[in-house]
């Protein structure tokens, strides 16, 4: 595996249980002998965790939202994803721009073509050799925001409305891209989703390449 990289993003909705699958993903990769960097969006730099403050806490226009989370993800790429990859780390990400696809594309209606403008720009066609989407209907995802969680953010007070155009959303993507996509039922219980993942991971052991970047294609 010497010097094969791979980038791995988790998404889903808010309360489809990303934390704990993340946590696992991130055991199971480490147990298998690789080399790997955990990381999140917004965030995963200072800066971009000033950012994610804001983003959380802070109402804005939907426009602005979105070119925050892209100048995070600006950041994050150049100076921690990227490098890492490079060096022959795997890259393990919590949310990347699927995300930005499904909550401001999708849940603020931005529509995805506003959203791809950005992408290609900050991303240059750059992005995650495999995105495991965790899906669940939102009023599951709600019920466990509302049993795990004492405070909400800003995204998780938002209406069911939102959160079925953000699933929906993110299910276009899946079915839009179905060899970089994984879609696991979240809805299903712990140790079945822990299969799935298991399976996910072994094939992409089997499957990964080394890394190439465009810029020095
Ligand atoms: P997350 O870290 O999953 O929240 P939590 O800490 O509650 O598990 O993500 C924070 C929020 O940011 C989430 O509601 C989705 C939102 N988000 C976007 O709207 N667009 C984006 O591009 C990204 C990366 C996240």
């Amino acid at each position: 595996m010497a010097n094969a990289s791979c980038f791995i993003t988790l998404e889903g909705l808010d309360g489809a249980g990303k934390s704990t699958h993340f946590e696992w993903i991130q055991a199971w990769l480490h147990r298998a002998g690789i080399r790997c960097l955990s990381t999140r969006e917004p965030g995963g730099t200072p800066l971009g965790e000033r950012l994610r403050q804001w983003l959380l806490t802070q109402d804005m226009q939907a426009t602005t939202e979105t070119l925050l989370m892209f100048a995070a993800r600006s950041e994050h790429w150049h100076t921690v994803i990227e490098p890492a990859l490079k060096s022959g780390q795997w890259v393990l990400c919590d949310r990347f721009t699927d995300a930005s696809y499904a909550y401001q594309g999708g849940g603020r209606q931005l529509g995805s073509q506003a959203v791809a403008v950005l992408d290609r720009w900050v991303m240059q066609g750059r992005g995650p050799d495999c995105t495991i989407l965790l899906d669940l209907p939102w009023d599951t995802a709600r019920t466990r925001i509302a049993d795990h969680r004492g405070q909400t953010d800003r995204f998780e007070q938002e209406s069911a409305a939102f959160f079925q155009r953000v699933r929906r959303a993110y299910l276009q993507r899946a079915e839009a891209e179905p060899r970089r996509f994984r879609v696991v039922d979240a809805s299903q219980p712990v140790v079945r989703i822990q299969e799935q993942l298991d399976s996910i991971l072994t094939c992409l052991l089997e499957q990964v390449r080394p890394y190439k970047s465009h810029h020095n294609a």
